[in-house]
């Protein structure tokens, strides 16, 4: 019989001081000697090891607004990006629930990259295999972690914004009884993870910082499980705005706008299922180029972020910390604090998905592009990036007749795939919503159980 799999319930997760001494010494010394240990399944948290949450706090000399911005960091989880959080917890909730058999079933990851890595390296601990379905334009870094993973790749034409194709190819797929996918943008499990463990974290996280409260979280949905993490934040805080970014290039919540763009991970031209419209206050546009520019920006222009006053040290630890979609998320937030003209006293948390470390090549594209890429380049683009960050392009969605057309957006996207008008009318109250995160309760007791 196959050996049973174990890793760490949500409540570990969002709290890895409870585990034992020993698994979790164990677990954060493979972190750094063995990445395909599968104690690593134990590091899968934000917190580091004095049960810090991962962050930095961005100053005003770099962001031009007085509120403090607050970045959860995910490059420090194992495989380089959160996105392995929810790859584990839809892994492990299937096998809990019976429905994924190790040893019997191949796990099936559709993807535009990072979780398509955690998918792959999840299912590579836990002796599966795996099969990761993503467009076929995505930076070569990702197809070469998948593969290092002993992921294969089922690759779909097209980029970022065509992500559909690859739910339709997994819906193929999954016709093959020995199939099982960790349908990111339509399970629970990555709802599950963010509200209680990306949720809870940026509540820790604000402790100690301006009021200690949240007044804004901000987030560029791909598959909008980290915007579950909005929910706890206004469960615990009413009164916070919840953000959620889109490309300029491809603004399908904000206004259906359909289009290509460069920011990997994000915008994928659709509602997803697992998007709690109810929380999103407002919908914000960023242009993809100045994602790109941010990044190389914070990886190789130091000598720019002290000119504007940022702390030559704090500079040089940021050079590899952000990708695109951070730098996105980093920009929406400063536009939140702009637009609710937030003080000293108040927090905006956002995310950092990833790092830099799969992002090589696409500066290596800015680098190509750009006719001068000298220091003070890069100092005209902080302003103009950071510094004069507008407040233009801001959707307000918090009036119900507005909300209405992402409740639209939704059904447009998810009647074709079976889902019943039904079904998706019952998210329009929050109990559904609430419903959904009771049951991290009930799958702690069963991980804990399996195990
Ligand atoms: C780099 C990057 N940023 C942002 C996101 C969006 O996160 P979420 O799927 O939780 O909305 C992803 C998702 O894959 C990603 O890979």
């Amino acid at each position: 019989m196959a050996k049973i799999p174990y890793g760490p319930t949500y409540d570990e997760m969002l709290d890895p001081s409870l585990l034992s001494k020993d698994v979790r010494a164990r677990a954060l010394t493979a972190l750094v000697n063995d990445e395909l240990d599968p104690i690593n399944l134990f590091n899968i948290t934000w917190k580091d090891g004095s049960n810090q949450v991962r962050k930095i706090v961005l100053s005003s000399a770099l962001t031009g607004v007085d509120a403090n911005i607050v970045v959860m960091l995910g490059c420090g989880f194992p495989s380089g990006s959160h996105k392995v959080g929810p790859a584990y917890s839809t892994l492990i909730e299937g096998i809990v629930d019976g429905d994924i058999v190790p040893g019997e079933h191949t796990i099936l990851g559709p993807s535009t990259g990072n979780f398509g890595i955690g998918t792959a390296y999840v299912s590579k601990l836990l002796g599966f295999r795996a099969i990761v379905i993503m467009p076929d334009t995505m930076s070569k870094e990702r197809y070469e972690r998948i593969r290092k993973y002993g992921g294969e790749l089922e690759l779909t034409p097209g980029s970022e914004s065509d992500v559909i194709l690859t739910l339709e190819k997994t819906r193929e797929l999954m016709k093959h009884p020995k199939n099982r996918a960790l349908a990111q943008f339509e399970l629970f499990p990555n709802y599950r993870f963010h509200r209680h463990v990306t949720g809870n974290s940026a509540l820790q996280a604000v402790k100690g910082i301006g009021n200690g409260r949240i007044a804004g979280f901000t987030s560029a949905p791909g598959s909008a499980g980290t915007l579950a993490a909005g929910d706890q934040i206004k469960a615990v805080f009413p009164d916070a705005k919840i953000a959620a970014l889109e490309p300029y290039e491809c603004s399908t919540l904000a206004n259906g706008g359909r289009g290509q763009h460069r920011i990997e991970g994000i915008g994928d031209k659709m509602c997803t299922l697992i998007h709690n419209v109810l929380h999103t206050d407002f919908v914000i546009l960023i242009r993809d180029e100045e994602t790109v520019q941010g990044v190389k920006i914070f990886h190789d222009g130091v000598e720019a972020l002290v000119n504007v006053g940022v702390d030559r040290n704090f500079a040089m630890s940021l050079r590899n910390l952000f990708g695109p979609s951070g730098i996105c998320n980093v920009l929406g937030a400063i536009k939140l604090a702009k637009f609710l003209r937030l003080g000293p006293e108040d927090n905006v948390v956002t995310i950092a998905t990833d790092g830099f470390d799969r992002y090589n090549s696409v500066l290596d594209d800015l680098n190509k592009r750009s006719l001068d890429l000298a220091p003070q380049v890069l100092e005209r683009w902080t302003h103009d990036i950071f510094l004069n960050a507008g407040e233009d392009h801001i959707f307000d969605f918090r009036k119900a007749a507005i909300k209405e057309r992402l409740f639209q957006q939704k059904e447009n996207d998810w009647l074709k795939f079976g889902y019943t008008k039904s079904f998706l009318d019952s998210m329009r109250s929050q109990d559904f919503w609430d419903g959904q995160y009771a049951k991290v309760s009930e799958y702690n007791q069963k991980i804990a159980a399996a195990r």
